[in-house]
């Protein structure tokens, strides 16, 4: 199925063809505010992609039964349908974005997305099979290459001054702290140093980004990695979350609030925004049915205890698998990934929450600035 495209992705890309009928004249094409959304990270945020890379199933999902509710196909998106970029594209009036390795997208005047699932803000997380974070900056400069070419440097500076760079990297990188010979052990390394080394790698990507015009910067936080299907089941039968393996997430979280908090004070026109998705997660997650769902523990599409093991689509090793009956009821789509209406739930709290939850601005604060 990979290099499929659905009708809706047709339509983006003719309305796209249009637009560069605008040429050196966009400024007139596009609305005064307009302002694009590139999107960077792993498979919370990967559209497929990874569909375009020489990896494994395990890094893809373009295979049924992902993507059958939304989009009706498996485009590549770790989910039942949409994911948080798409939610957060249509909030922003903007069309859903193709990915960056789609073939035959050549205008990216709303953004693109560069996300690679199993990526991580180290070089060294699952190497050879993912696009890196750095890989996926240098994207980011082809296509501001692209625009130089088409509209001119001035205006390529300043789409790229108005866009959006959303992010969401570094749980992945965590899962390599987990000992490869007994994975409910965590490797006797420094957790905080490891930690400040993902931070100073995520720092130098928003700092090349910022170097060639980027000035508005969103984030997710790392959530409770400890309590995704695929985790918890490596202690105590599932029975509760892995509460060590989250205790990373949450030294991460203090060093990247720190570190942007540093950052806006030593470059200037740089602002940001984080979803506290850490807290957000937890608290659906520890009373889902006050937030509309019936099942937070156990994902959809998978096999074993919480249907934790990660065999969804019986393409990765694992024939046999298990589908809910209803996705809508759940939090977890597979043993990892979030489900079209968990990732449309955070996507409106990435948008529009209040400070106590999206600081020190929202999304659609920073896409006004
Ligand atoms: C893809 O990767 C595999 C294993 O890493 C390698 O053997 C193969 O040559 C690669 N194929 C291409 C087309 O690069
Ligand atoms: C895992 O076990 C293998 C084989 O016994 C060993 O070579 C390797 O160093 C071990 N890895 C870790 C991280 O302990
Ligand atoms: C980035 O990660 C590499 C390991 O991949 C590490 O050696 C380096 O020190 C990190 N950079 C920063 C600025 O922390
Ligand atoms: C773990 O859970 C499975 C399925 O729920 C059960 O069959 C098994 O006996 C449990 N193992 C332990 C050690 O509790
Ligand atoms: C912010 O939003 C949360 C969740 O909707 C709500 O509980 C809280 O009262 C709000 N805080 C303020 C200061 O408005």
């Amino acid at each position: 199925m990979a290099g499929s495209i659905s009708l809706l992705e047709f339509s983006l890309v003719i309305f796209i063809q249009i637009m560069t009928h605008c040429h050196s004249s966009i400024t007139t094409c596009l609305p005064e505010k307009h302002a694009a959304l590139f999107i960077l990270g792993d498979s919370l945020f990967d559209n497929g992609n990874n569909n375009y890379i020489n990896t494994t199933t395990s890094y893809q999902a373009n295979y049924p039964p992902y993507g059958e509710t939304f989009f009706k196909y498996p485009s590549g998106r770790f989910s039942d349908g949409r994911m948080i970029p798409d939610a957060v594209a249509e909030l922003a009036k903007l069309p859903i974005l193709p990915p960056y390795l789609h073939p035959g997208h050549v205008e990216y005047v709303y953004g693109v997305n560069f996300a690679s699932g199993g990526a991580g803000a180290l070089r060294e997380t699952s190497q050879g099979m993912v696009i890196d974070l750095k890989t996926q900056v240098s994207y980011l400069k082809n296509v501001k290459n692209l625009f130089s070419q088409r509209f001119g440097h001035a205006i390529a500076e300043e789409i790229l001054s108005k866009s959006v760079y959303l992010f969401n990297i570094g749980a992945n990188d965590y899962g390599s702290l987990l000992d490869p010979n007994s994975t409910s052990v965590l490797l006797p390394v420094d957790h905080q140093g490891f930690v400040d080394i993902v931070i100073g790698n995520l720092t130098d990507a928003i700092k090349e980004i910022y170097n060639i015009g980027g000035k508005k910067f969103g984030f997710l936080n790392v959530p409770p990695i400890g309590c995704s299907p695929a985790i918890r089941i490596l202690v105590n039968n599932g029975s509760t979350c892995f509460e060590e393996f989250s205790a990373i997430a949450r030294l991460h979280n203090n060093a990247l609030s720190k570190r942007l908090h540093e950052l806006e004070k030593q470059l200037k026109g740089f602002k940001y925004s984080v979803m506290d998705f850490y807290s957000a997660f937890s608290q659906v997650f520890n009373n889902p049915t006050k937030y509309g769902f019936k099942v937070a523990s156990v994902g959809c599409c998978g096999s074993g205890p919480y249907r934790g093991v990660d065999s969804c689509g019986g393409n990765k090793g694992i024939k046999e698998y298990e589908l809910c009956d209803n996705v809508n009821e759940h939090l977890f789509f597979d043993s990892h990934h979030l489900t079209d209406r968990a990732s449309e739930y955070f996507a409106e709290l990435i948008w529009n929450a209040n400070r106590t939850v999206t600081s020190p601005y929202n999304l659609k604060q920073l896409f006004e600035l």
